[in-house]
């Protein structure tokens, strides 16, 4: 990857493609151009990369665009020269996809079809096409066990169907069209920059407001949790070392109920600066219905990514909920703009539509 001269990261305003790319160019020994192309859709928000775009402006181009735009993909490819790609763009919460699928169909499997196919028009100067995926393609394990690369697909929700489908596609351009592709599966992610609808930023928000914190169900399902930074980095670490053509699962080492998780993040801004008045936030805990078709337990083995490229997770739960927390609590303007909507009247005002 060190000949990579111009990476395309789709998705790159999201909550992991932003962190990815501030990875690559604060951290990593990635010397290339990024161009990130991203339709800004209601989890995109290109305030997270604002300070990049404004210091590295020969290092780092946004274009607001949409996947399945084959014309504009050309373009780009040619325009700037597109030698590998590192592929996030997604709608990627399960809830959605159960309310209104269509555009999980749209983007997830239609974009990414888009994407190979230029691809391949391109292959001659492709270097890697990787995909970036989530164990949840594998369906749900009973307590004991874990997925493997081996664990065959059994996809429960529109939007791990959808994901399952384009890791397919990804597979089908390797095998029948010789594109160089790795593909990684990884568990559910937290950190900075994660859209509130999930789990951790949700709970901690609500948490620090003194609001309802709706646990779904009996509150034992099981989410295996992988601090972002840490996805980043084996992401990285795929890119420029992985075997072409080969599946890596990511994961955190560290499973946990979501009562467990939300009890945490009580705890933890209970004995921080936000202390609530005469209520420990536990109080807050709301068991409301339980998601339709809700899967039990995810829990990953990565053990071929740390034998094969020596790649482990650094950060614990505990250390990667405290920075986590502490992240929403110092960055109350993204989080003001985010509750309010205003990063949607800051694209527009940049970019010219949101
Ligand atoms: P996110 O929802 O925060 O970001 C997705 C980004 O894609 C947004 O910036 C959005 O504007 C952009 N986008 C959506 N549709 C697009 C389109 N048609 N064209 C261009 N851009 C479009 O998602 P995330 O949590 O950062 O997830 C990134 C990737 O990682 C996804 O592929 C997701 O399936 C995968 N993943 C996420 C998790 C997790 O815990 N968040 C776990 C496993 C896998
Ligand atoms: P989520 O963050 O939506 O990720 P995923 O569904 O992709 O795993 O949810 C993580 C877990 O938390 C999942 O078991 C559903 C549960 N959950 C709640 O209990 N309450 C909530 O408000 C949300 C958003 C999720």
């Amino acid at each position: 990857m060190h000949s990579v001269k111009n990476l395309l990261v789709t998705g790159g305003c999201g909550f992991i493609g932003s962190n990815f790319v501030r990875y690559l160019l604060e951290e990593s020994e990635f010397s290339g151009r990024i161009i990130n192309i991203d339709k800004l859709t209601y989890a995109g928000n290109p305030e997270n990369l604002s300070d990049i775009e404004e210091t590295l402006p020969a290092r780092y181009k946004f274009i607001q665009g949409d996947i399945c735009d084959q014309d504009l993909l050309n373009h780009i490819f040619d325009a700037y020269k597109i030698d590998a790609i590192c592929h996030f763009a997604a709608e990627s919460h399960v809830d959605r996809s159960i309310v209104e699928p269509d555009a999980f169909i749209r983007t997830n499997i239609i974009g990414t079809f888009a994407l190979l196919e230029t691809a391949k028009a391109n292959l001659a100067r492709i270097h890697l096409f990787h995909h970036i995926s989530t164990d949840e393609v594998f369906g749900s394990l009973p307590e004991e066990g874990f997925f493997t690369e081996e664990t065959s697909y059994k996809p429960n929700s529109p939007y791990s169907a959808s994901k399952a489908s384009s890791d397919h596609l990804v597979r089908a351009y390797h095998k029948t069209y010789g594109l160089p592709i790795t593909v990684s599966n990884c568990s559910n992610n937290y950190g900075p920059y994660q859209f509130p609808e999930k789990l951790i930023p949700l709970m901690i928000l609500n948490a620090m407001e003194g609001k309802p914190l709706p646990v779904y169900g009996d509150g034992k399902n099981v989410r295996d949790w992988l601090y972002v930074r840490d996805h980043c980095a084996a992401i990285w670490t795929i890119m420029e070392r992985g075997r072409r053509g080969e599946t890596y699962n990511i994961g955190g080492k560290t499973e946990m109920e979501n009562i467990e998780i939300v009890k945490m993040i009580c705890d933890v801004l209970d004995n921080s600066t936000k202390r609530l008045e005469n209520q420990s936030r536990q109080e807050l805990i709301t068991f409301v219905k339980d998601r339709p078709g809700h899967d039990r337990r995810y829990a990953i083995d990565f053990s071929k990514l740390t034998k094969e490229l020596g790649w482990s997770p650094s950060e614990s739960l505990e250390t990667g909920l405290s920075k986590t927390i502490k992240w929403y609590i110092d960055n109350e303007e993204w989080v003001r703009h985010i509750k309010t909507g205003e990063y949607l009247s800051w694209i527009r005002q940049h970019y010219g539509s949101g």
